[in-house]
């Protein structure tokens, strides 16, 4: 068994808003800070996805790398790039668009959209310097 994690990354740029609804303006003007600005605040993302499994005996592929590009711009780019996350996107309704729970949507978006191979990782940075990565656990 060879198993081999294959990554395909894609970037694109949307708006968002840290807010909690549940809870007083004065908290999440303290706990967000300018992310909480009401008139939005944009990021430029940068979105690593990883899928592994062994090689085909046929292609020597995990996964043909622009089916997986397709499936990206399909199930995520495509809907998020240009847009606010929070009044745009149907899947991030009445999600609060933190990079941790947006790493968890894109999973949902894309688990069951691969041809061969198993989703592994979801790596969203927000920043340069600032990502998360989550694993389906
Ligand atoms: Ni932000």
């Amino acid at each position: 068994m060879s198993i081999v994690h294959v990554t395909r990354r894609a970037h694109f740029n949307a708006a968002h808003r840290l807010h909690n609804p549940e809870q007083s303006d004065e908290w999440n003007r303290a706990v967000f800070g300018k992310c909480n600005n009401p008139n939005w605040h944009g990021h430029n993302y940068e979105l690593e996805v990883t899928v592994s499994g062994e090689p085909s005996p046929e292609t020597g592929y995990v996964i043909d790398l622009a089916e997986l590009k397709t499936i990206m711009n399909r199930q995520v780019i495509d809907i998020c790039d240009h847009a606010n996350l929070n009044l745009d996107v149907p899947f991030m309704q009445g999600i609060l668009p933190s990079t941790e729970n947006f790493a968890v949507a894109i999973w949902h978006r894309l688990v069951d959209a691969l041809p061969s191979g198993k989703l592994t990782s979801i790596r969203l940075f927000e920043t340069p310097r600032n990502y998360v990565e989550y694993r389906g656990e």
